[in-house]
This record gives structure tokens, sequence and C-alpha cells, in this order.
């Protein structure tokens, strides 16, 4: 039988009594879809799950978004991101290389893919490798986060609109990456969400974010400066779940109403293979 466990932080519970290789039935999908609703992160102890056995589960919650990137696709699987900062010759990259100033990108709260028209319901990550120590990575509860806020900086954020840009997020970067080709680019032109999302069951949380480059119709610089002020100003320890990896641990997060960051840890010296599919979703941003 299915359980989430609470986990002992604002958000996320543990699953149990699910075999995630297993053929996804649809009484499972809706307990796993309502228990995202409900914690916001799932985190799964399991053992060795296959890339087309992960394919499998990612698809019975939906569509799945192939990422931009192309070089990071799992050569057999595209829906499969391969996120790691080991290389081909098996040598870790170097801390400047492309490959892990991609990844330090990560460092920055964010949430998946809301540089789309439509960005994805949840992202599924595993791991396949990850250091004994650090490389942890925290979610923060958005929808606390903006219950949390003021009447009057609710009502001012939710008459807001950000600017969301691909372009923009990577060209941030910690470092130099290698230049996307330009039909890549084109396939994601800047979007723009309400700052604050309204849920089907009537929560509210804030859409941030690193993709977030402005508010839509003020200067831009002023922009950049109130987004990164309230992200500071609302990621605070009593909305975040860290989470600790272990090999073989799948975590599940929903991208709605959550922001995510990777911690900093010994990228060029300790290896760390995830594998990352994400779940898109049909529904406009609210
Ligand atoms: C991601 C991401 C963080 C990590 O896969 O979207 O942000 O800890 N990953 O690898
Ligand atoms: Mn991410």
């Amino acid at each position: 039988m299915i359980t989430f466990e609470p986990i002992d932080a604002p958000l996320g519970a543990v699953v149990t009594g699910v075999d995630p290789t297993a053929e996804p039935t649809a009484e499972l999908v809706d307990a796993l879809a309502d228990g995202l609703l409900t914690h916001g992160v799932l985190v799964f102890r399991v053992g060795p799950i296959q890339p087309d056995q992960f394919v499998r589960l990612g698809r019975a919650f939906g569509e799945l978004e192939i990422l931009p990137e192309p070089d990071k696709r799992h050569p057999d699987h595209p829906e499969i991101f391969n996120l790691t900062n080991v290389k081909a010759d098996d040598n870790i990259a170097e801390f400047d290389d492309p490959q892990s100033v991609f990844l330090r990108g990560t460092e920055r709260w964010h949430t998946d893919s809301s540089f789309r028209q439509l960005p994805c319901l949840c992202t599924m990550l595993y791991a396949v490798e990850v250091p004994a120590t650090g490389s942890t990575t925290e979610f923060a509860d958005m929808v606390a986060a903006f219950e949390g806020l003021p009447p009057e900086q609710q009502a001012e954020l939710s008459s807001l609109r950000l600017v969301h840009s691909y372009e923009y997020s990577r060209a941030n970067n910690p470092g130099k990456l290698t230049p996307m080709d330009d039909a890549e680019r084109a396939k994601f032109p800047p979007v723009s969400h309400p700052w604050v999302r309204h849920h089907a069951d009537n929560r509210r949380s804030l859409y941030m974010g690193g993709h977030a480059s402005h508010i839509e119709g003020r200067d831009i610089d002023a922009g950049r400066a109130a987004i990164a002020e309230l992200t500071e100003q609302v990621t605070t320890d009593d909305v975040i779940y860290a989470h600790h990896w272990r090999q073989h641990d799948l975590v599940v997060w929903d991208n709605r109403t959550t922001l995510h960051r990777l911690r900093r840890y010994d990228i060029a010296n300790q290896r760390r293979v995830m594998r990352r599919i994400t779940v898109a979703n049909n529904h406009p941003v609210t």
C-alpha cells in the first residue's frame, strides 16, 4: 500500500509501497499526483531504475518535455536529461568547463521550464551516483512564502507579471557556456507569467526564480532588483526542505508551487551523476 510519510520539514514526504520500476497503474498516478499537491516534494528511496523504466514512469503522468541543451540528452531516450559532471572519457569536468558551469547554474533558486509558455508540472530526478557529502538540493514552498507576505505586498505582486527567458538565465550562468545554436534559441522566445499563480484548489503561490528576467512593463534593472530582493526575503528556513541525496533516490517535485536549488559542493572533484525527466503541463499559468 502506498503511504506518504511527511518529512520533518515544511514540505516533502517519503513515499513507500511503490515500485517505480513496475508498470504504473492509473491508481498509482492519481495517488502520486495527490501526494504531490499535498507535499510538494516526494522522495522515493528505491533501487536501480533503468532508463526505459524511468521514461515509462514519467509518461504515466503526461507528456515529457525535451529540454534545450541537446548535448545533455540521453542518447537512447531524449526525454532523459543527463545532469552529470562526469565527461564522456570518465574524468570529472573542470570547474570552468561548460559542463560544470551549466550545472552550477542550478545553484540559483529556480523553477524548471518557467521559460515556456506552458511550463512543466513536475520534475523527477534520479541519483545514479552522488558524492558522500554535499550536493544537497533545497526546495522552498512558494505557497507558504506567499501566505507569509503582508496583504499589501500580496496585492501588489498579484498585479504584476514577470518575463521569463531561457536565453536570459543561460547568459547569467556562472561562467562561459557553449553558445546555443540559432534553431534551439528560436524555440524558446521570452514569455510572461503572473508573479502570483492561482491553483485549482484556490491556493496561490509566488512564481519566479532564475529564468525570471524582469517585471513586464517596468524598468528592467529595477525589476531584476525587485525579483532578487523578494527571492531573498521569502526563501527562509521555515519554508525549506533540504534533500541530502543517497544513491538511487528518486525525488519528484512540483514546479508549480516550489523553487529549488543545488547547494554548492566540490564539483571539480566529486562525481555526481543524475538523470532527470520533466513532465509537461498543458494548463496555462493563471
Ligand atoms: C534540476 C535541478 C538540481 C540538482 O534537475 O532541475 O535543478 O540538485 N537539479 O541537481
Ligand atoms: Mn532545476
